[in-house]
């Protein structure tokens, strides 16, 4: 079972593709092996064990002779991960001591601008520090890093945090000469992988730290790469590029390989980053939404949320679709994808004097700027293949040879379409969105000159192609443009809310720059992906929330550097209690899906405001033990409760646990709507981290069926000190005619406003 990717995405957000273990199982032979992760309760281990990992080696070797142990978990989970039979499996499942065994699974393959663009350059005169090399580490997992990259360049680098444990892993072509004082970590994780697909081909790629994808270098520089001058792709996106905290240290676990990225080293990698001493953990790679006792990811960050570390996670790239959101755990920061005031304009220029717009990242060079003849695939097609979506070796080099191509997206990759136009002698291709793909083109650094187009453009372009006996167009390259309004506009590939694991927690967190972005890439690829594509790039310019997810990540290590004591969910309430949701003509952010107002299902608590961030005045915070009560409140079993958590842990049966207490920045209210008169409240505590001063409160909501109160509307802090209020959201009970509405509460003291999103929804 695949789950559907939107060919959109910049080729590489992982998506987890879920195992299906019975129809694994049906070709597979009872001696086959499969690989599984094991959660142990490790408080059961007899006393007569001196080590965790020898009381798993025992359990492991009781139920086989010859099961290996691929890992063993120390920080994460309490467990290991081994390849079993079935027979094996039915054994170790009858002991005691297992809390769950679930399959190993596999997540798939699924920035000069930003500075400027988030406000950077004036933090570091407000914020000087904010520019020196600070000890706060990133940690990313990924396709490994390009150590050579001028944006790991340690000069005026102070020297390695003493608080760093981790070290410079050796392999193929990565000695430890490749790390430095920015790049400080580099390991790999290959275990989990090999064990289900076989060995990795190391031909194509390298067993080391070494990125071979460039999906890797793209976050880790964008998370913290040091600054780059004249950084650009083919003269695109021209500029210095830094990364968010330029100041912090890289660290990079290499997880994912051609193949795929298995959970069993994705959590080795976590494990390892955690005993490392990483500060924060960047993941550009999707889960499903999977119970959180079932979801080792999440499992993995609840450890490291509880050793400090903030985890921060792309939302996905299955927008516009509701529901769509993953990664959804409160101890996860969820981050979603917006655009920059940056385009690559192209416009396509027809012979009947008709200009549609469209974006290039590949203007080349052998394109004349004066009319060619212009062709639809659809009818150039031989061997009966493709209707028009430009698949390999479907075109007719007698029909497209000297023309501009206009083909469709779908069944092929965008950057493989024009390698197809391009092989048979095309000049040129438009690239049009099919309904699916929506009004927004994507750029890419195509084989040859290119321009993309929404939907409706490509089909009226089409009607010119059909209905013209002698079809002719130009492509007209604008190069780079800045200053584009209205800006940001979420990204119509960004995953939405509400969140289908708990709809009372509101997800994406927030959304940061993740459309064309350029960032440091490797030297092992070509910037289309193709082998045939000789050409290799510095920076490169992708889109997906795998991108917007490393901006937070740098965001939060550029704010730990400047407040060290502050928790992961102190550093994401101030995030997102600043963020913004309207443009400075106070109208709401846009979805690109539609051009319509956003909500804060699409961008949560809005688009992310560094330099507010820093000074957020009060935040949310939260604890390992609220999360405890937050899993309480789900009615987890103590067995539950272990898996997540590592700990027996009792939940009180006096007490009355609720899932709308947890201290969270935001507020998702579901109502019933069949009970009449409904009332639900919510505790906060805010912690004052700021001056000393008093706040108001005041709410906004577009839903006047709902009663809204507060209690105390005035809270006045001294410094640090922490207040608590109760919100009360009452429906009188009628059916609205619709299902969902917004509003926001903000507490102000006249200068800092501190603002949380709030969403209304029915069950019906
Ligand atoms: C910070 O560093 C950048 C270059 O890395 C420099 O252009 C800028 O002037 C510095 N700002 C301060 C306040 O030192
Ligand atoms: C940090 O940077 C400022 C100016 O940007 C400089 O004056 C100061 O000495 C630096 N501090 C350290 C510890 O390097
Ligand atoms: C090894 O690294 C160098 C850069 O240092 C690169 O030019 C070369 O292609 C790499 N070789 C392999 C096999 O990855
Ligand atoms: C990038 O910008 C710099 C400074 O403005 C300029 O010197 C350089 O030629 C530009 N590079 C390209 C490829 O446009
Ligand atoms: C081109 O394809 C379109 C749609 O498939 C079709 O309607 C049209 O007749 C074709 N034109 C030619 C000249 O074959
Ligand atoms: C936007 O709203 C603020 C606060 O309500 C107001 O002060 C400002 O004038 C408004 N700006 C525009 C362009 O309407
Ligand atoms: C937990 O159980 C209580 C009591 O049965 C119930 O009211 C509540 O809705 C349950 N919570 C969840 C999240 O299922
Ligand atoms: C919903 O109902 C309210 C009054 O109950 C009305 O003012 C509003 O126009 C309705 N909205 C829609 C979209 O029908």
């Amino acid at each position: 079972m695949k789950t559907p990717m939107k060919s959109f995405v910049a080729t590489f957000f992982f998506i987890l593709v879920v195992c299906d273990v019975s129809l694994a199982r049906t070709e597979k032979s009872q001696n086959d092996k499969i690989t599984y992760i094991v959660h142990v309760a490790k408080s059961m281990m007899p006393t007569s064990f001196d080590h965790h990992s020898i009381w798993y080696k025992s359990i492991l070797k009781s139920v086989s002779n010859s099961a290996e142990m691929l890992y063993t978990y120390d920080n994460t989970i309490n467990g290991f991960s081994t390849s079993l039979t079935l027979e094996e499996l039915r054994l170790l499942k009858s002991q005691i001591e297992i809390l769950k065994v679930t399959p190993d699974q596999q997540y798939k393959l699924l920035t000069t601008r930003t500075p400027e663009f988030l406000g950077l350059d004036k933090i570091a005169s407000m914020f000087p520090t904010t520019n020196n090399s600070s000890d706060v580490v990133v940690g990313l997992l990924d396709t490994g890093v390009w150590p050579e990259s001028k944006s790991f360049d340690d000069t005026g680098y102070g020297p390695i945090p003493r608080s760093w444990k981790g070290k410079c892993e050796t392999g193929t072509n990565f000695t430890t000469s490749n790390c430095n004082k920015k790049l400080i970590g580099a390991r790999f994780y290959s275990k989990g992988i090999e064990a289900s697909t076989g060995s990795i081909d190391e031909t194509i790629q390298s067993r080391s730290p070494r990125d071979d994808d460039g999906h890797g270098t793209h976050t880790a520089s964008t998370a913290a790469g040091s600054p780059v001058s004249n950084a650009n792709l083919f003269g695109y996106a021209n500029g210095t590029a830094r990364g968010m905290a330029a100041g912090a240290r890289v660290a990079v676990y290499k997880v994912c390989w051609k193949e795929a990225c298995s959970i069993s080293d994705i959590l080795a990698a976590m494990d390892q980053a955690i005993a490392d001493n990483v500060n924060v953990l960047s993941l550009s790679l999707g889960g499903g939404s999977i119970d959180y006792f079932e979801d080792n990811l999440a499992i993995g960050a609840f450890a490291a949320m509880e050793h400090g570390i903030l985890v921060s996670c792309a939302a996905g790239n299955s927008g516009p679709n509701p529901l769509s959101v993953t990664n959804v755990a409160p101890w996860i920061t969820t981050v979603g994808a917006g655009t920059l005031d940056r385009d690559f304009p192209a416009y396509i220029s027809l012979g009947n004097g008709k200009k549609y717009p469209g974006v290039s990242l590949s203007k080349g060079n052998s394109l004349p700027d004066t009319p060619v003849p212009f062709i639809y695939a659809g009818n150039a097609s031989i061997n009966g293949l493709g209707t028009g979506t430009c698949i390999s070796g479907s075109l007719d080099p007698k029909k497209v040879s000297g023309k501009i191509v206009l083909c469709d997206r779908g069944e092929s990759s965008r950057t493989e379409k024009g390698n197809t136009v391009k092989s048979a002698g095309g000049l040129g291709m438009v690239l049009a969105n099919v309904e699916s793909d929506g009004e927004e083109p994507v750029a890419d650094a195509h084989i040859l000159p290119a321009t993309a187009v929404g939907f409706k453009d490509g089909e009226a372009i089409k009607k010119y192609l059909f209905f013209d006996p002698k079809p002719t167009a130009t492509i007209l390259f604008k190069g780079t443009k800045l200053g584009v309004e209205p800006s940001p506009i979420v990204a119509e590939f960004s995953s939405r809310g509400p969140n289908s694991l708990t709809p009372q927690i509101l997800k994406p967190d927030f959304i940061a720059p993740g459309v064309n972005i350029l960032a440091a890439y490797t030297r092992n690829a070509s910037p289309t992906g193709l082998d045939s594509d000789p050409r290799r790039v510095d920076f490169n310019i992708i889109s997906g929330t795998s991108m917007s997810c490393p901006h937070a990540s740098g965001l939060a290590a550029l704010i730990k550097s400047v407040h060290p004591d502050w928790s992961p969910a102190a550093i994401r309430s101030a995030l997102m209690t600043t963020t913004y949701t309207a443009y400075k003509n106070n109208k709401t952010l846009l979805d690109g899906a539609n051009k319509k107002p956003a909500t804060p299902f699409d961008f949560g608590a809005g688009h992310v405001n560094p330099i507010f961030a820093l000074n957020p005045g009060l935040v949310y915070d939260l604890t390992v033990d609220d999360y405890l009560s937050f899993l309480c409140a789900l009615n987890y079993s103590a067995d539950k409760i272990e898996m997540v958590a590592r700990r027996k842990y009792t939940c009180d049966p006096k007490k009355q646990y609720s899932v709308t207490n947890l201290n969270y920045p935001s507020f998702a209210v579901v109502f019933e709507g069949e009970h009449g008169v409904e009332e639900i409240k919510h505790t906060r505590t805010l912690t004052n981290v700021g001056a000393e001063g008093t706040y108001k409160v005041s709410i906004k909501s577009d839903a006047p069926s709902i009663k809204i109160s507060v209690e105390p509307e005035v809270l006045s802090f001294k410094k640090n000190e922490k207040k608590s209020y109760i919100i009360t959201f009452s429906s009188s009970g009628s059916k609205p005619n619709s299902t969902q509405s917004f509003g926001s509460l903000e507490w102000s003291d006249g200068k800092t406003v501190v603002r949380s999103p709030i969403v209304f929804s029915w069950k019906l």
